[in-house]
């Protein structure tokens, strides 16, 4: 693999978290290092038997051997940080980048007291936004001057491009969605800066020759919180008929729901320079699924499923999600 970047390929909450932590374990993964915006994210990780919410970690914590790095294009909430690192039991192999921005108390407040972030847009009021206009404004404060993230302080770069010089197996963490991008999203509905692999190997100093996989991960269906168009959005009485209700990780607000959208699948590739994709939650949209170890067992439904998007994307469906747990997975790279 050497160095892979996963990053969602619809509006978020596509379940990378839990395809990260599979991928750690699997791959024995040396170092994963999280790019993307900051602790608007929330991935669920259910690992023996216990869920972790993380915000601010890599998921790839499930592997005791691998280093966890968050890249200087990150922002950090110091206090979910530290939070996150004792409940993890990571401490020693934790790290961040001294040049990460922190979001303060300030940022919160602007966040949540803005009719337009919080009132039209429907942020995550987890003051990500306003930090990064102070970033862009070169007025933000940096990791390096919080006494307290002191210990953790790690040349990100330098320590990510080592293992990649060394040939080790690394993974680079994106968060939120392709269509969440700044860039590249449904403006003005979208997050504070751009979320596809290029930016997520940026956010930790990696360049684009030492990428090797791009993994998008979708979902077998479509969900979206905030506000922002939705292509066959379901009334909230068909999400709940179909079983695909799902609370957000960090709001605990209803995502809404639409089917799988070919258009956006294609585009998420082309815009990602997607290899693999990674495609979770199949046991939701064909409850039969469930419990299946092997591909060549799924059902005809099912399998047909994955074939349209492959003959429609045009690249392979490697990983399968069957369920919420880290090894739920059907890996296809290995038959
Ligand atoms: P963001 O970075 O916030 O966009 O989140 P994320 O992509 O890590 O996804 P998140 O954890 O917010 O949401 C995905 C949900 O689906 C979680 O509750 C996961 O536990 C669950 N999940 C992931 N894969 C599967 C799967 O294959 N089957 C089932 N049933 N649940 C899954
Ligand atoms: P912000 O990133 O908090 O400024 O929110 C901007 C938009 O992105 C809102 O629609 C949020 O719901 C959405 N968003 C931000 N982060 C995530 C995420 O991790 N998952 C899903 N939606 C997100
Ligand atoms: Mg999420």
């Amino acid at each position: 693999m050497p160095c892979m970047v996963i990053v969602g390929g619809f509006y978020g909450d596509e379940g990378k978290g839990k395809v990260v932590s599979y991928l750690g374990v699997k791959d024995n993964v040396a170092v994963a290092a999280r790019g993307g915006v900051g602790p608007n994210a929330g991935h669920s990780i259910v690992w023996n038997g216990r869920t972790y919410r993380l915000r601010m970690l890599p998921s790839a914590f499930a592997n005791p051997d691998t280093r966890l790095l968050v890249g200087p294009g990150v922002l950090v909430n110091p206090e979910v940080f530290l939070r996150e690192v004792k409940e993890t039991g990571t401490g020693g192999r934790c790290g961040l980048d001294p040049l990460c921005a922190i979001i303060e108390q300030k940022h919160i407040d602007q966040d949540r007291g803005s009719a337009h972030l919080s009132g039209e847009i429907g942020t995550t009021g987890t003051g990500t936004g306003p930090c990064n206009a102070d970033r862009v404004n070169r007025s933000v404060k940096l990791a390096r001057e919080v006494e307290e993230l002191r210990p953790y302080l790690t040349d990100v770069p330098l320590v990510v491009n080592g293992f990649i010089d060394e040939g080790r197996n690394v993974l680079l963490e994106g968060t939120q969605g392709t269509y969440l991008s700044l860039f590249h999203g449904t403006y003005p509905y979208v997050t504070s800066k751009d979320v596809t692999a290029s930016s997520i190997a940026a956010d930790v100093g990696v360049g684009p020759t030492n990428v090797d996989e791009v993994v998008v991960v979708f979902k077998a269906f479509v969900t979206r919180v905030g506000a922002g168009f939705l292509k066959g959005e379901l009334s909230p009485e068909e999400t709940v008929k179909r079983g695909w209700v799902e609370t957000g990780t960090v709001t605990g607000r209803l995502r809404r729901a639409a089917p799988f959208d070919f258009d956006l699948a294609r585009r998420a590739v082309m815009l990602n320079g997607a290899t693999q994709i990674a495609l979770t939650k199949t046991d939701i949209v064909f409850p039969s699924v469930k419990g299946v170890k092997k591909y060549a067992d799924f059902p005809r439904d099912a399998l047909d499923f994955v074939e349209s998007i492959e003959r429609e994307v045009k690249v392979p469906v490697t990983l399968l999600g069957t369920g919420p747990a880290v090894e739920e997975v059907i890996d296809r790279r290995i038959g």
